[in-house]
């Protein structure tokens, strides 16, 4: 079995964070979405996986490698346009060849233990296997509608009325046969080739079977900041804390904190679940719980909470608690006593800025 990963796209809902970083690349819990996904992957069995990349291929290249990290060996696709799922499919055929082979969305963040699904599929006598997940606005979604059997009915993709709760999550399995149905369809209203579609097509072809699989976990489909703070939340809950930097006397760490290698936290407290990144200095501070701090950060004589801080950055002095913020690379929030007492500040274009 091998696997298939779709990095592309623009991130357009998460400006101004991914005008300078793929999507995939925005760490939760201090590790790209993207490598969480092919952990999961690799910890299916799966060693060959394919990267669909686009605009953003440089960059993904560069962060992901040729796998060797993760023991597994990495193909890269190029799109030359986002023109759907199923699209990637079809380009991916030559890498795929008539392996079966999950398709997983590069953006998504899910509890684990999906892997013995996926590996359950491999040995497996059925065409396709979808994940579904109940969720409060189906019609964001790709929606699996099931008879009273527990089979599929149909699949719809963004209904304006849908026929139930259950969204189609992004990750899907399928034999070759799915050649067959990304050939048959037409490009969608949003002028995609979408990957729903062909699952449809399938479903209403009775010699091919597709199951499906409704998942109870969490799952985060990383398209906003605020889902970026959540799918943070949860993977830091997920997390098995370890104390790899140092801590001083003064300072108050809680069990669930994980402070990476050459981390130091000086005179400040702690509270989890939370990760401090290698190489970054706490002192004096606040660090509440739900929060992410990359490597090379300083935070001094400040308080946050449930943010997500990248690599470089600096918070010093800051006297409101900073609370559900994401904060990019090399950025500076400092407050100084100077007069006059103003708000200066140089905003990315697209960025937002809260104040009480
Ligand atoms: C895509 C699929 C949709 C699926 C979703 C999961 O939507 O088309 O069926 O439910 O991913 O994240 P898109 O992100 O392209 O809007």
């Amino acid at each position: 079995m091998k696997g298939l990963i779709l990095s592309g796209g623009k991130g357009t809902r998460l400006y101004p964070l991914t005008y300078t970083r793929a999507k995939q690349l925005i760490p939760v819990a201090n590790k790209p979405v993207l490598f969480r996904v092919i952990e999961m992957i690799r910890d299916a069995g799966i060693d060959e996986i394919g990267i669909v990349i686009g605009d953003t291929g440089p960059e993904i290249r560069e962060a992901v490698g040729n796998g060797d990290r993760w023991g597994v060996k990495i193909s890269y696709i190029p799109q030359d346009a986002p023109l759907g799922l199923a699209h990637a499919v079809k380009i991916s055929r030559d890498f795929l060849g008539d392996d079966r082979f999950v398709m997983f969305l590069g953006d998504n963040v899910i509890e684990g233990g999906i892997s013995p699904l996926i590996e359950q599929f491999a040995t497996s006598e059925w065409n396709g296997q979808i994940v579904l997940k109940e969720v409060p606005d189906p019609q964001h979604f790709g929606v699996a509608e099931l008879d009273g059997d527990g089979r599929i009915k149909q699949l719809i993709e963004k209904p304006e009325d849908p026929p139930s709760n259950l969204a189609l999550v992004g990750i899907y399995m399928f034999d070759s046969n799915v050649f067959e149905a990304v050939d048959a369809i037409k490009p969608s209203w949003r002028g995609e080739l979408e990957i729903t579609d062909a699952i449809q097509w399938l479903v209403a072809h009775d010699e091919y079977r597709v199951y499906p699989y409704v998942h109870k976990g969490w799952w985060i489909d990383t398209g906003k900041p605020t889902d970026m703070l959540d799918a943070n939340a949860f993977v830091l809950e997920e997390l098995t804390p370890r104390i790899e930097g140092t801590v001083d006397a003064e300072s108050l760490v809680d069990h669930r904190v994980t402070v990476e290698a050459g981390a130091e936290i000086v005179n400040s407290i702690v509270r989890g679940p939370s990760i401090i990144g290698k190489h970054t200095r706490i002192v004096n501070s606040f660090v509440g719980p739900f929060t992410s701090i990359y490597h090379d950060v300083t935070v001094h004589d400040s308080e946050l909470e449930r943010c997500i801080v990248l690599e470089h950055s600096q918070i010093v002095n800051v006297s409101s608690r900073l609370q559900d913020c994401i904060i990019g690379r090399y950025a500076s929030i400092e407050q100084n006593g100077r007069k006059p007492k103003a708000l200066r500040m140089n905003l990315g274009d697209y960025s937002k800025l809260w104040l009480p």
